[in-house]
């Protein structure tokens, strides 16, 4: 492997859970700006419920608002039919299910349990790949449970390996409360690759108790190629209270490039971005390569 795809996850992951509105101009800015630096994927809005997370209530006119850069895939979470066919119009470039690797969790965060889920997202895995558009699907608390605490790898797998078969065509490991460990995320990893292939897999990794890196460090030894990340380490769940933001976009670059591995970002321009983006929420840089650098 000499390269790693990277999933960018600020504008949704990051901002969906941050108190004050934030205009759409300064979420389509940030979108902008993302691609510019290099980025090729960006998960830019979510059609989610409003009553659920107001912040991603404006989530057409983010998606129909972006300059498109030529090469960029803009994707956005469509937990149902409805969130799709709001997605499709305003143009997404792919879309993303969600549910989870826990039952209490998946209902906290989409109202339903885990079969129940699955039932709903094979509508959208139809119509969807039926006006040729890519679907992701998430597994949360992979490497932990806000409710029910450590997760079988198993119980991971089994999820997994049921998105897989409806048809999603990648798979997004989510460490949503950044419980994991590197020998918890290699034994989780090697369970869900007897289901699907590890080509499909991402690891979507919170850096609540500082473990990120260490956990993408790992995986990345087992072959994973497919991260995501947030600018300046934005973000949490509504749905997992204390969860921080996802592993640092400028941090994962730094330590990719340092491994040797082509990323395709600029990173100075990407921290230039993270510090304009804290600058704008008014909250401290949470990566620590945006805070350090000073070329
Ligand atoms: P529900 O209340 O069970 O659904 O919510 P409902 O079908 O009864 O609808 C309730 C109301 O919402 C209705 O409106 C619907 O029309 C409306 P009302 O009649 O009351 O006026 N509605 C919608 N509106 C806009 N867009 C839609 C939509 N669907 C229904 N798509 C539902 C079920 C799934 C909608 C809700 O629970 C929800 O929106 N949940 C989203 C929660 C969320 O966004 N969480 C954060 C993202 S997941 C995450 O961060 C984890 C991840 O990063 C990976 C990781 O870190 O682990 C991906
Ligand atoms: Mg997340």
């Amino acid at each position: 492997m000499d390269s790693v795809r990277l999933v960018e996850m600020g504008p949704r992951d990051g901002l969906q859970n941050e108190p004050a509105r934030v205009p759409a101009a300064v979420k389509i800015e940030l979108v902008e700006r993302l691609a510019e630096c290099g980025l090729t994927h960006i998960e830019a809005a979510s059609f989610v419920s409003p009553k659920w997370v107001p912040q991603m209530a404006d989530a057409s006119d983010v998606l129909t608002g972006i300059c498109r850069r030529e090469g960029v895939v803009y994707s956005a979470l469509t937990p149902n039919l409805k969130g799709l066919e709001a997605a499709l119009a305003a143009g997404a470039d792919e879309v993303a299910v969600f549910t989870a690797a826990s039952e209490r969790f998946c209902q906290k965060n989409i109202n339903c349990s885990v079969a129940e889920s699955l039932a709903r997202f094979t509508p959208v895995l139809q119509l969807a790949h039926e006006r040729g558009v890519r679907v992701r699907g998430y597994v949360s608390t992979v490497l932990g449970c806000p409710y029910e605490g450590d997760i079988p790898p198993a119980a991971v797998a089994r999820v997994a390996g049921e998105l897989y078969r409806l048809g999603c065509d990648e798979i997004s490991l989510g460490d949503t409360i950044g419980t994991g460990t590197p020998k918890k995320a290699i034994a989780m990893l090697s369970a869900v690759r007897q289901e699907v292939p590890l080509v499909r897999l991402a690891a979507h990794f919170h850096d609540t108790y500082g473990q990120a890196l260490a956990n993408l460090y790992a995986v990345l030894e087992q072959g994973l190629g497919i991260i995501d990340s947030s600018v300046a380490g934005l973000g949490g769940c509504p749905y997992a209270r204390g969860a921080t933001g996802n592993v640092a976009t400028e941090d994962v670059v730094y330590l990719l490039h340092g491994l040797g591995l082509e990323t395709g970002v600029d990173l100075n321009q990407l921290v230039a971005t993270g510090r304009w983006i804290s600058q704008q929420l008014d909250r401290e840089n949470g990566s620590k390569t945006g805070r350090a650098w000073n070329k």
